[in-house]
């Protein structure tokens, strides 16, 4: 019989079909608590498109989150249907059908998501008015404000224009202020890091203003990754932040170099890879390519062994290189750390969760592909 599933409950990890996607519990773990431990009074509510799983969600939740981020409506409808009632989805939802979808959502759990067009907002409140309850739950609406991503957003100047239109909606709430700038996330050193910090903290104080002279009060600014999240804390004009990647950590967060307060979060997810062939002289082949670590962020990279080159990925293959022609046995199995670990986690059915090498946990990677 073909192993469907790369690993059971019990197996010790050299038995573990390959490739697979295992998770060490303790560096899991610890990274939880460090982040918990570095925000201080701050609400956090983690990014779950990172990893797409209810049972890390709960966790997250266990400690002190006061709810999740959701990229996708579909994400968020996944994370409800496993219990976890308070998600926003940082997102523009678009369309009838959409609209329809978070109004049904939002009577069940507590539901936000962001506008920056007045369409938007046009649309979302229709969609409330459709519902058949007399008095639906309110939806949860942040204005996400462009901060310097170059991604949505709008400008502080459009800001009071939309907060005045979704209060004069009675279904909707408006809840907050979205200030998250992707691009300064990986900005590799703490300078750079810290004045894309204090730009989007900037504009948040001057969106803030406007809305105060019109006597609107602001009850939440939202936004900051794991790379700039103890910054935010530190500039003190965020209330809640949503790092996602810290859980696991990848190759491309590992080349971020640390602020003095940034906490060390440990590498806590791998990819688990064999070699399959290595008829060539200085190299072998592995069994995990692009369908098994994304390489958007460039390559995997062989955990703790810098003999070990991941040089390239085709669909199902990854070519290592041996730096020192000493190349690994035909079976051998690495680790390598994902480039990129949000990408990752979406290729696999389930995380191996993985503690003094053997496999404690198989956890469903529920809402992989979820991306309507
Ligand atoms: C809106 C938003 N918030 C938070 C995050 C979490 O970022 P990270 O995984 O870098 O911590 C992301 C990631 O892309 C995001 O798009």
């Amino acid at each position: 019989m073909l192993p469907w599933k790369a690993g059971r409950i019990g197996d010790h990890i050299r038995d573990v079909q390959t490739p697979a996607l295992v998770l060490e519990r303790g560096h899991f773990e610890r990274n939880m608590d460090r982040l918990m431990q570095s925000v201080g009074a701050l609400r956090v509510r983690p990014h779950a498109k990172s990893h797409k799983c209810p049972e890390i969600a709960r966790q997250q939740i266990a400690r002190g989150a006061v709810g999740i981020c959701c990229q996708k409506l579909s994400e968020a409808a996944v994370f409800a249907a496993e219990g976890i009632e308070n998600i926003l989805v940082t997102n523009q939802v678009v369309g009838a059908q959409k609209c329809q979808t978070a109004a049904q959502l939002a009577q069940r759990i507590q539901l936000g998501v962001l506008v920056d067009d007045r369409l938007q907002i046009e649309q979302l409140a229709h969609a409330m008015k459709q519902l058949p309850a007399p008095n639906p739950r309110c939806m949860d609406i942040y204005v996400e404000v462009e901060v310097g991503g170059a991604r949505c957003g709008a400008m502080p100047g459009a800001v009071l224009a939309l907060v005045t239109l979704i209060r004069h909606h009675p279904t909707l709430r408006f809840a907050g202020l979205h200030c998250y700038n992707g691009a300064a996330q990986h900005k590799r050193t703490p300078s750079e890091r810290q004045s894309a910090v204090d730009q989007v903290a900037f504009i948040a104080e001057q969106t803030i203003g406007l809305l105060k002279r019109a006597g609107i009060e602001v009850p939440c600014i939202t936004g900051g990754g794991t790379g700039t999240f103890a910054m935010d804390c530190a500039r003190g004009v965020m209330t809640e932040v949503q790092p996602g990647s810290y859980i696991f950590m990848d190759a491309d967060y590992r080349r971020n170099e640390l602020w003095l307060k940034d906490p060390v979060f440990d590498q806590a997810l791998f990819v688990l890879t064999s070699v399959i062939s290595r008829s060539h002289e200085g190299f072998v082949v592995v069994d995990a390519g692009l369908k098994a670590s994304s390489v958007d962020s460039g390559l995997p990279e062989v955990w703790r062994n810098p003999d070990l080159l991941y040089k390239q990925a085709s669909d199902e293959h990854g070519v290592v290189q041996a730096r020192s022609g000493q190349s690994p046995r035909l079976g051998a199995t690495l680790k390598l750390i994902p480039g990129h670990c949000d990408p990752t986690v979406n290729l696999y059915d389930d995380l191996l969760v993985i503690d003094k090498d053997h496999v404690v946990d198989v956890w469903p990677i529920a809402a992989r592909g979820a991306c309507l």
